[in-house]
């Protein structure tokens, strides 16, 4: 069987595609239609190669026909010492199901979890004695679980809204947790809509972690909600998430009123450089509206942070003024355009956080 770098086979990509074409159709809201119906081309760009995957046969059922999952074996390259055991879900979702409860985490691992992982495991020293939890982190929350084997993280907390996906997370943490030393990890049903399922967390998590979880037009404020109430006075929300038909800009937007934003396109050498080089290959094969994760930090406001900026970042508002080592550019990110713009230029404004 041919696998790609996250573990999927052809066979099973295509079954993927069939899938949301399926649910495409049945859905009714007219805006996430549009985001699914985008969604159906995430197969023709799966993954930035930043993780690799190997099935673990051991671990898997001998048939694939009557099991209903597959562990895989994550590494990563670029850093040696991550290695994780993950549980994939291979559940066969009617329209209904998918559409339910959101079950769009249990069908695969998505290029913006993938980034946030190997972000995480770059930056891990900023998670060091700090209380981590992960968002709408799906079937795997793969990011949470690399602070938690790779970090000196204080505690980790995985979550989802959807009961199949964190079931899943148990198991994947119960096989795992001879890798996390000292972080315990925890996993809950966190429902952005239920403020009782995170109430007792209010201002006590230091850093959020979240990937490709803004499209959701019933559950967007929810999601800016459930952050600034889980968010310590000084904590920080760090999420990656596609532009995705203006909708990672309707979340900045709404979360503009309570929390300052930055939002950055390069933020990672490696990442930006598939990114280019798959533009390359044209639009047919890879769309940056969808496929290409912006990095989103919120902080409360009033809470000045300090910043870690390298020279080649570029830092882009929503709306306004950006700086770049001194230089402030005003920049306006274009959603349908897949890119930022810069509108005016001038000099001398200090701090690089808008809002
Ligand atoms: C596109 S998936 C992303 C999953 C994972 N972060 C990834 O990138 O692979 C969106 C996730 O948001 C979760 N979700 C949607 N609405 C939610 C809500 N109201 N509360 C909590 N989680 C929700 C879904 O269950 C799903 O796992």
């Amino acid at each position: 069987m041919s696998l790609n770098k996250i573990g999927r086979s052809k066979d099973c990509e295509s079954t993927a595609k069939q899938r949301w074409k399926l649910l495409g159709k049945a859905l009714i809201n007219k805006g996430l239609r549009k985001n699914i119906t985008s969604e159906v081309s995430v197969r023709r760009f799966s993954s930035y190669g930043l993780l690799t995957t190997k099935k673990n046969i051991l671990l898997s059922p001998l048939s694939e026909d009557t099991e209903n999952y597959s562990w895989f074996q994550y590494s990563s390259p670029s850093h040696k010492d991550f290695c994780i055991t993950i549980r994939h879900l291979k559940q066969q979702f009617s329209p209904e199901e998918l559409i339910g409860f959101n079950n769009t985490g249990n069908v695969c691992v998505w290029p913006s979890e993938e980034v946030l992982a190997h972000h995480c495991l770059t930056h891990r020293s900023i998670f060091r004695e700090k209380t981590v939890c992960e968002l709408g982190g799906g079937m795997t929350c793969l990011a949470g679980l690399a602070v938690a084997c790779s970090s000196d993280a204080t505690r980790v907390i995985l979550t989802d809204g959807n009961d199949l996906s964190c079931k899943n997370i148990e198991v994947i943490v119960e096989k795992n947790k001879g890798t996390f030393i000292n972080t315990p990890v925890d996993v809950r049903n966190v429902r952005w809509n239920e403020e009782s399922s995170y109430i007792d967390l209010k201002d006590s998590v230091d850093v959020i972690i979240c990937a490709d979880c803004l499209f959701f037009d019933q559950y967007r404020s929810d999601l800016v909600d459930t952050i600034h109430c889980l968010l310590s006075s000084d904590g920080t929300a760090i999420i990656f998430a596609p532009c995705r038909n203006r909708t990672l800009e309707k979340f900045c937007q709404q979360a503009k009123s309570r929390f300052d934003v930055t939002i950055e396109d390069n933020y990672d050498p490696t990442v930006w450089s598939v990114f280019q080089q798959a533009k390359a290959k044209g639009k047919e094969v890879f769309d940056e509206d969808i496929h290409y994760p912006l990095k989103i930090t919120l902080t409360k406001r009033g809470h000045p942070k300090i910043s870690h900026h390298t020279s080649n970042r570029v830092h882009l508002d929503v709306n306004h003024s950006t700086e770049i080592n001194g230089h402030t550019e005003v920049k306006q990110w274009d959603c349908t355009k897949g890119h930022s713009e810069i509108k005016h230029l001038n000099g001398g404004v200090q701090g690089n956080r808008v809002g």
